[in-house]
């Protein structure tokens, strides 16, 4: 039979800014519902993927990504797999192709951490159930769709919100927070070292010109700080940089380190954010992120309510709507 066709999220280019709206809502939804739930025992979702099996694909370590995968299918009345790519016959007596198409066979949807962009391309190319990124080296749309939520909560909108990334340019997070930006509608100021591929930008520059949105890379630190409404950050020794590459990245990206003085020149009212796992006196001192600012613990959560409105979003899209429709 032909295989079927399925809706991926590689990139955050997967999804309209009307979804990406949708998704949010639903994800403020489910965690308002799950508020009183140690109290109640009730949780108006709780049922809502029942049935439904996630296979949870990792070759890179993970505590945020892989706890609030299988957190999340629990408390949707579903259950996620852990898969580690060590224990795995992938790539070594099977084909990514063999295993997206077995996959499609048992399971409603896969998420997959991989080195790669290109094994996730593959792997969503055969398989007949949606693919969520959960982190390749080109994006990480399931912490985007975290990060906005909890932007949405401290600001309230995306209106006249300027947002700052400090440290590794050349990064899959900070790929996607320039996509993110560009698709939203707001402006993200990039102050660090790094070859940003020619690719994002088309990419970026494609969706800027619809939404608005200005992404600039700045000359100074200072520069890219001043005025804004909210700074990130990201580690400076992302998964997979060899121990020998630290001394120098150290070096190359220390300039670019938010400090508290450099957080004087943001906003009063700015926030601070960090995908985490984080190094305090790396890409940020521990003044910062422990401080007063800092929502990094929000934005943790949030991986949670976001990763089960994608999940429905994607998975049982007619149960999606339905939710929408009842608000
Ligand atoms: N932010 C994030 O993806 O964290 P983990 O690597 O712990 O999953
Ligand atoms: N850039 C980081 C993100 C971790 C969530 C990495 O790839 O390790």
């Amino acid at each position: 039979a032909a295989p079927r066709t399925a809706r991926h999220v590689l990139t955050m280019c997967d999804l309209s800014r009307e979804e990406v709206m949708d998704i949010l809502r639903v994800a403020a939804a489910m965690k308002d519902s799950r508020r009183n739930y140690l109290d109640t025992g009730y949780d108006r979702f709780s049922e809502t993927l029942k049935g439904y099996s996630l296979l949870t694909l990792f070759e890179k370590p993970s505590l945020r990504t892989r706890v609030s995968l299988e957190v999340g299918m629990n408390q949707l009345g579903g259950q996620a797999i852990f898969y580690s790519i060590a224990d795995s016959p992938l790539g070594v007596k099977e084909s990514i192709q063999d295993t997206g198409r077995v996959l499609s066979r048992m399971c409603q949807g896969i998420t997959a951490r991989v080195m790669t962009r290109k094994a996730l391309r593959s792997l969503a190319q055969v398989a007949e159930i949606p693919v969520i990124n959960a982190l390749d080296d080109y994006a990480h749309p399931l912490q985007m769709l975290a990060d906005l939520l909890t932007v949405l909560e401290y600001k309230g909108s995306f209106a006249n919100f300027t947002m700052t990334y400090m440290g590794d340019l050349e990064n899959n997070v900070t790929y996607d927070l320039m996509r993110t930006a560009a698709l939203m509608g707001y402006n993200l100021n990039l102050g660090g070292q790094g070859d940003i591929e020619k690719s994002v930008w088309d990419e970026v520059n494609a969706l800027a010109k619809v939404s608005g949105s200005k992404v600039k890379v700045c000359a100074t630190a200072a520069e890219a700080m001043t005025g804004v409404d909210c700074v990130y950050t990201d580690s400076w020794m992302s998964y997979g940089i060899a121990k020998e590459e630290e001394e120098a990245r150290m070096k190359l990206f220390m300039p670019y380190q938010v400090t508290a003085d450099l957080m004087k020149l943001a906003k009063p009212d700015c926030i601070f954010m960090n995908c985490l796992p984080a190094a305090r006196g790396m890409e940020q001192t521990a003044e910062v992120i422990d401080g007063p600012q800092s929502v990094v613990f929000d934005q943790a959560e949030n991986r949670l309510h976001a990763m089960k409105a994608l999940a429905v979003f994607l998975m049982a899209p007619k149960r999606f709507s339905e939710i929408m429709g009842l608000g």
